[in-house]
């Protein structure tokens, strides 16, 4: 059996009305949607607001009942066998309150522990590992209401590995977080991948994804638009990466040699003239042709004194992913 969790076709429709007496209208939140999620890699989940990322996630993690297709997570149909489901996963969202404020953040752990159905035995050093873990071993013992921000982050993604689930569903967990307390973070994510766990994260800073997620999945709509690894999407998506090269001392022979190597790829060269003498060389191409653009420089009798290369954006290749496939505007979806 494979130890992954699989979403075959999942399918979730809610009846809205847009005014409280207003007629009932079926509105898809996810559409056939058919992803896997592996121990041992973070996944992503990519998508503009109100792709239906937060609903895909919920039906994982059975907190809502799909419409229509299936989660099996190691083999187990999440709704047939929900209960042992629920002890090899858990969910950890930003933004949302997931710990109280009247308790502790031992007494919390030890809380949701035992609900999560962990032994007395084994939950005690499991929380004390864990609260060292997360940085707060010697905030156990203080009320949660007194904790700033990050420390109540901290404590959900205690809280999240209480039952030591096989796979971790993170809803834009770093939401909100000062950037140290966000990177702190990533860190734990990627040494519990490499532990093999396996991941599913969903989150709206972009250079996190590309940091952590080995593949990602974009959706539009509750739709699939396009998986891979993050270079896949941005190549698939068209981007160019800019590449600059600042050349000391610039002659005849050394801009042809640039302009030719231009050609040759099929990308137009521009140069500008610095007051300091030097020529900045700029080329724009979807493959990385950094290297080959100084060996021709250098190769031509040319220094180069410096080096810049702007990859593009996962953000900028969503962007163009959803505009190419979408009939209408895609941009500014309702926030949650
Ligand atoms: N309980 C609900 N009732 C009605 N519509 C919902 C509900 N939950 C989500 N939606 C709608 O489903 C779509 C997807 O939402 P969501 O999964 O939260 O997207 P994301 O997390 O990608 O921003 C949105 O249009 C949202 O308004
Ligand atoms: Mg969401």
């Amino acid at each position: 059996m494979a130890e992954e969790i699989v979403a075959r076709d999942l399918h979730k429709s809610f009846i809205v009305r847009d005014k409280m007496f207003g007629p009932r209208k079926q509105k898809t939140a996810v559409n056939r949607l058919t992803l896997s999620i592996p121990r041992g890699r973070v996944t992503g989940l990519l998508g503009l607001n109100g792709a239906g990322k937060t609903t895909t996630i919920k039906m994982i993690s059975t907190l809502l009942r799909p419409t229509s297709g299936t989660v099996t997570v190691d083999g187990l149909d999440s709704v047939a066998n929900a209960r042992a489901v629920r002890g090899r996963l858990n969910l950890i969202a930003g933004g949302e309150r997931m710990v109280y404020a009247r308790m502790t953040g031992r007494e919390n752990l030890h809380y949701f522990g035992r609900l999560y159905g962990v032994s007395t035995q084994l939950l005690r050093p499991r929380a004390d590992e864990l609260l060292d873990t997360v940085g707060l071993a010697e905030a156990a013992d203080t009320l949660v209401e007194r904790y700033s921000r990050g420390m109540t982050q901290r404590l959900a993604i205690a809280r999240g590995l209480i039952n030591d689930p096989a796979y971790l569903l993170l809803d834009e967990p770093t939401l909100g977080l000062d950037a140290p307390i966000a990177r702190d973070l990533r860190r734990v994510i990627a040494k519990l991948v490499t532990e093999g766990k396996g991941i599913l994260l969903t989150s709206h800073y972009l250079t996190e994804v590309e940091e952590l997620c080995q593949h990602v999945y974009v959706i539009a709509r509750g739709s699939h638009l396009v998986e891979g690894s993050p270079a896949v999407l941005t190549a698939s998506a068209g981007l160019r990466r800019t590449v600059e090269v600042v050349v000391p001392r610039p002659d005849e022979t050394i801009v042809g040699a640039a302009s030719e190597f231009g050609e040759r790829v099929g990308a137009p060269v521009t140069y500008l003239q610095r007051d300091d003498g030097s020529l900045v060389v700029s080329l724009s191409h979807t493959d990385d042709i950094a290297g080959p653009l100084v060996t021709a420089i250098v190769a031509a009798g040319g220094a180069v004194a410096g080096l810049t290369i702007n990859n593009p954006s996962l953000e900028g290749a969503i962007l163009a992913l959803a505009d190419a496939t979408e009939p209408s505007p895609v941009r500014g979806g309702k926030t949650e």
